[in-house]
């Protein structure tokens, strides 16, 4: 173990509550101080809810969940509200691609610094009219939006499930609706009284570490029906971040692209900004990036737009095989990256094999998100996370350094993250990764030494090299993660009980029906009404 993570850790921030927040908030929440763990699975392996009574001896005696929004829930509480994009002005400054240009950290007064300030006693200060920096805090999910994993594994294992829940007849089971994600989700938060745990409209906008080996954290608070900001600082043991990453969208620099939106404003969006296809009927839409996000617009695009336009890196294998099929599908005309666009020359696009295409009405930019953690960028000392070690490669494939088992910061393990390691089993990972940071900070075990906590991460870099493929695990290599966390994770709790490995196959129905809904609604043979 190493020597600065031996401190006693009572008290817990958690930046961010979405699922990954939330998730973790209950598995802390039903740690015990000797290491235990309070939650009750039966001999099936499902939570078993009545036998999970409160925690009498809690491991740690404070747990602050912060969150940005006015709601929780993250990517699944959308409004549906006005989507975020670029402003203009920093479009013509080309530094759109650079997270922390588009997402500066949020400066608190400087008046708030060692003063005392506090929760109960913050300093107050007038809201500016235009809030800044933008937090990008609006969600992508869109009316339409139907998941791309099972049911089953859309929840961990706190939220019950049962075979015959799933709707058999629907014709998008063993997927759900946007609808039914968040409503489990908050079904799940109430069930269990989290929200009393969490503080909304409340913004970490830095954290550091103090001399006696504390985190302060700087939060910034709106609080709602009120024109002022509250700042305060507060200090923590530990703190877990769980702010996400699909928030910032990665826009590629493209010579002409400020000038093109300066002359054809909302003729140029990102994913996360769909909301309706109603405007590109009858237009020339080009598509950037056949990703998920991609290929899901598309299918809504297709059957109204004049002529769809897929600019993709050729002979790119997309994360599914179904989805490269169905980026170079019949009736869409492909072509390589953008090299050049040029708006005054009726509405011109120049690719990198030469050939140009004019008249294009829409550009959809589904080039995926920036990681980015604004509020750990500045000066922290002895972080490798973000300081040296948040290696932004080419386009959005990023990759964080830092870390061990993508999780634990290597300088300072009571420092955590949750949801770095990228899968589609997303909700299961979420809460093995916060059961190891519960297990590791109760004490219930410990870490390797940072030596071979570094050789393990110089291992990985060998075997998948430094991008997104280095936090990835597809569901035949589930099992390589649950070995790589279950030694950490409190006593008596079972990665088995958090990872359901007897229905993997699911993810391959998954994606077939995935794959079918996409050729019945592009080709229109499908209502959209029916995929409900
Ligand atoms: C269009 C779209 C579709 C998706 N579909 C699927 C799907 O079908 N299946 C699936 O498994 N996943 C899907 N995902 C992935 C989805 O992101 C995850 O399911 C899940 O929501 C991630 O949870 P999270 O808690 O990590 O992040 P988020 O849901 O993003 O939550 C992070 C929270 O942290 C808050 N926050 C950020 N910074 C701060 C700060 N400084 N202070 C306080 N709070 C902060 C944010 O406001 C947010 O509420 C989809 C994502 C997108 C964009
Ligand atoms: N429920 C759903 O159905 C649903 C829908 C949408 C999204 N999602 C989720 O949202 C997350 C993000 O997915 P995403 O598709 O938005 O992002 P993504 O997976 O990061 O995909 C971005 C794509 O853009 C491409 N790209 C980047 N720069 C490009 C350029 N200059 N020209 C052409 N292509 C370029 C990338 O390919 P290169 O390798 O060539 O750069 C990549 O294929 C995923 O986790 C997904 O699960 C789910
Ligand atoms: C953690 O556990 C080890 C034994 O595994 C013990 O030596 C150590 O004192 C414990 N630390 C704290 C802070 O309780
Ligand atoms: C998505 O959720 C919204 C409300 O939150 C709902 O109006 C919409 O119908 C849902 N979409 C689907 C496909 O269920
Ligand atoms: C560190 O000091 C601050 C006050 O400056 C206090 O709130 C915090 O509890 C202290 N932490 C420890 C571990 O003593
Ligand atoms: C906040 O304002 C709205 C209308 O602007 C009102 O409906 C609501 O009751 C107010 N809430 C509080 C807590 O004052």
């Amino acid at each position: 173990m190493t020597k600065d993570a031996r401190k006693e850790i009572k008290s817990v921030a958690i930046i961010g509550a979405g699922v990954a927040g939330l998730t973790s908030l209950f598995e802390l929440l039903n740690t015990r101080k000797d290491g235990t763990t309070n939650l009750a699975y039966s001999s099936d392996g499902k939570f078993d809810e009545a036998n999970t009574n409160e925690n009498k001896n809690p491991a740690f005696q404070k747990i602050v969940g912060f969150e940005l929004k006015s709601s929780i829930g993250g990517i699944w509480s959308p409004n549906f509200d006005t989507p975020d994009f670029i402003e203009q002005k920093d479009l013509d400054s080309e530094r759109y691609d650079d997270p922390l240009f588009l997402r500066p950290p949020t400066e608190a007064p400087s008046e708030l610094y060692n003063r005392g300030y506090t929760f109960s006693e913050p300093l107050i200060t007038e809201r500016p009219d235009t809030p800044s920096p933008k937090t990008w805090a609006a969600s992508g999910i869109y009316q339409h939006l139907y998941s791309n994993v099972p049911q089953r594994y859309l929840r961990n294992s706190f939220i019950p499930y049962s075979e015959n829940q799933e709707k058999q007849n629907s014709n998008i089971a063993p997927l759900i609706t946007n609808y039914s994600i968040t409503e489990s989700l908050l079904d799940f938060a109430k069930t269990h009284r989290l929200e009393k745990h969490i503080r909304v409209n409340s913004e970490v906008v830095k954290i550091k570490k103090v001399s006696n080996g504390s985190w302060r954290l700087t939060v910034k608070e709106n609080p709602k029906n009120s024109s002022l900001t509250r700042w305060y600082e507060e200090d923590f043991d530990a703190v877990l971040v769980s702010n996400g990453h699909y928030s910032i969208p990665y826009i590629p620099r493209i010579e002409g692209l400020s000038k093109w939106v300066a002359r054809y404003r909302d003729s140029v969006l990102h994913s996360k900004s769909f909301r309706e296809f109603d405007k590109f009927k009858n237009k020339r839409c080009l598509f950037v990036g056949t990703g998920l996000s991609g290929i899901d617009i598309l299918q809504y695009v297709f059957p109204v737009a004049k002529e769809v336009i897929v600019s993709r890196t050729p002979d790119k294998e997309e994360i599914y095989p179904w989805l490269t099929k169905a980026a170079t599908s019949e009736g869409l005309i492909k072509k390589p990256r953008i090299k050049e666009l040029r708006p005054s020359e009726n509405r011109k696009v120049i690719f990198q094999d030469g050939s140009i295409v004019e008249g294009v009405d829409h550009i959809i930019f589904s080039t995926g998100y920036h990681w980015h953690y604004p509020f750990l960028n500045e000066g922290v000392s002895g972080l490798s996370v973000i300081k040296s070690g948040q290696k932004v490669l080419k386009d959005s494939a990023s990759m964080v350094d830092g870390l061990f088992l993508d999780t634990f910061s290597i300088d300072d393990p009571s420092l955590a993250f949750v949801g770095v390691t990228v899968t589609p089993l997303k909700w299961p990972s979420f809460e093995l990764t916060a059961s190891a940071i519960a297990g590791v900070w109760a004490n219930a075990s410990s870490l390797p030494s940072k030596d071979s906590q570094l050789s393990a991460i110089s291992q990985r870099k060998k075997e998948m090299g430094e991008n997104l493929l280095f936090h990835y695990f597809p569901p035949m290599h589930i099992k390589e993660l649950m070995a790589r966390l279950e030694h950490f994770l409190p006593k008596g709790r079972k990665a088995a009980d958090i990872i359901d490995l007897k229905h993997l196959s699911d993810f391959e129905k998954a994606a077939e029906v995935a794959e079918r809904l996409f050729y019945l609604l592009k080709n229109e043979e499908i209502e959209l009404s029916e995929t409900l």
